[in-house]
């Protein structure tokens, strides 16, 4: 040890800035509590405890203290099972229950006291037990493992967070689908390349995001199904010798069965990732609404306007109004998919079983479920708030020839020319009327003519952008009636009121 504190010592002392003195802190600390107690859980073949430092990097406790309610349930259930196959008695497995209650009234009222000496909230809660109920709490830790204990705990608060996200993105696709049936026959210009393309309405718009949404639900859920396996019962890494019924405990905690394979079962962060995947992807759909809140409220653009809470004023710019939480959704994406490439790179290469590097699954998960909830809950109150501007969106619709494809269909459909020769024809209208300073619309029908001498007066109406978006009825497209149809059928689709 003070061969490594020596070398920290010069490393600081060559370079310069705030870590110098985090790590001189460090090192000093070191040295002042070189006689550390042994832990009193795996002390038994150890002459002496850990160092500061050795503690400072290991501990979990800090963050690992979410999963006290995990944890806890996972010793209810275990210790249950112990004493159904008679292997701790009846006696023992009520002490340890009244126990595991009371350590999970003291966490939650506050007074608990939490010990860094202590690692992780495994051995928090199990040294608070020793000392609340005395022998009893020396038999629970039978036939288990912090190995399949920690995937248990994790997987738990996984599968919690999963059902959390699934109510939240229900709860933004049910405002999603509000607002788009309100606003069902609203014309608004549909970009491609962010330049005007073609009419579509701001309800179909807003249901591209309940598809997007949907198939976010569908990733979570499919990660639930798949992580809701067991590892509880497979002990370090290669089962037990003790006559355990693992079922028992699968079925207590509400898996659909134990993981067939221990070695796999304590090895596992698959769910950790696929949880991590699909925040990521959820997160990205979330951001590009967010930059679409940004364009859309701009003052360029007009389109929306958002509430008061969900945006800031200037310090400085009296008439500012800055769309800082659709700036912040759209940032975010970057912290999620930061911890699952973080995750990923922990287990890159990893042998089986356990390692300590698996310790380093949780912050990020943690992370990007705090950041994912904000972010949800933020992207939600903004759709719900936000006001369009029907003004806006019409005077958009005159620039930018959004009717350019209809004018086309018609010499398809009425002219019977082939649709290159229309597309090429209309393109030579659009040139035309953007050098008299109109929208195709207020083509007179001479001056459609002069160009494409074939064109008739059933032309007249079929070039403004309501006959544009009401004539796009193929399925899933921007007609209303279609968009309304679509909504009904998507509230059944993703059981939504
Ligand atoms: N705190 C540890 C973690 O999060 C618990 C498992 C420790 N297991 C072990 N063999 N040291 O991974």
């Amino acid at each position: 040890m003070r061969f490594l504190a020596e070398y920290l010592m010069k490393a600081a002392y060559k370079t310069n800035g705030i870590s110098n003195l985090l790590v001189c802190d460090m090192v000093k600390k070191d040295k002042a509590s070189p006689n550390n107690a042994k832990s009193s859980i795996w002390g038994g073949r150890f002459s002496s405890g850990p160092s500061q430092l050795m503690k400072d990097i290991n501990d979990s406790i800090s963050f690992d203290q979410r999963l006290y309610r995990q944890d806890i349930a996972g010793s209810k259930a275990h210790a249950s099972m112990l004493a159904t196959c008679k292997i701790i008695s009846d006696a023992d497995c009520t002490a340890i229950h009244q126990g595991l209650d009371q350590i999970a009234s003291e966490i939650e009222a506050g007074s608990f006291v939490f010990s860094e000496a202590l690692e992780d909230i495994h051995m928090n809660v199990e040294s608070r037990l020793a000392e609340l109920i005395g022998e009893p709490a020396l038999r629970l830790h039978t036939a288990r493992s912090r190995n399949d204990q920690v995937a248990t705990d994790f997987k738990l608060w996984v599968r919690d967070l999963l059902d959390t996200v699934d109510a939240a993105l229900a709860d933004m696709q049910a405002v999603l689908l509000d607002k788009a049936e309100t606003h069902a026959d609203l014309l608004m210009p549909g970009l491609t390349h962010l330049q005007t393309a073609q009419p579509i309405t701001f309800g179909f718009h807003l249901m591209a995001y309940v598809e997007m949404l949907g198939r976010d639900r569908g990733r979570f859920a499919d990660a639930r199904s798949r992580l809701n396996e067991s590892p509880l019962g497979a002990a370090a890494l290669a089962g037990t010798s003790f006559p355990t019924d693992r079922h028992m405990t699968a079925t207590a905690l509400g898996f659909d069965r134990p993981a067939a394979n221990a070695m796999d079962a304590v090895s596992d962060r698959d769910f950790a990732l696929e949880f991590l995947a699909a925040a990521a992807i959820c997160s990205v759909h979330l951001s590009r609404f967010a930059e679409e809140l940004v364009i859309w409220s701009s003052d360029q653009f007009g389109f929306i306007s958002l509430s008061d809470a969900f945006t800031t004023g200037s310090s400085i710019m009296p008439q500012k109004r800055n769309p800082d939480a659709a700036e912040l959704v759209r940032a975010k994406p970057g912290r999620i998919i930061g911890s699952l490439n973080g995750l990923l790179i922990v287990l890159k290469g990893l042998p089986l079983a356990y390692g300590k590097d698996m310790q380093e699954d949780k912050e990020g998960v943690f992370d990007a479920a705090d950041t994912l909830g904000v972010v949800l809950a933020a992207t939600t109150g903004m759709i719900r708030d936000m006001t369009p501007h029907p003004d806006a969106m019409r005077a958009a619709l005159k620039i930018g020839f959004p009717t350019a494809t209809d004018l086309a269909d018609y010499m398809v459909r009425q002219l019977g020319m082939p649709f290159r020769e229309a597309h090429h024809s209309s393109g030579a209208i659009v040139a035309a009327a953007a050098s008299k300073g109109l929208g195709l619309e207020d083509m007179s029908l001479e001056d459609l003519q002069e160009i494409e001498p074939q064109i008739k007066p059933d032309i007249v109406g079929l070039l403004s952008a309501a006959s544009s978006a009401a004539a796009r009825t193929s399925f899933g497209g921007t007609a209303p009636n279609e968009v309304r149809a679509r909504i009904a059928d998507a509230r059944q689709r993703f059981a939504i009121g």
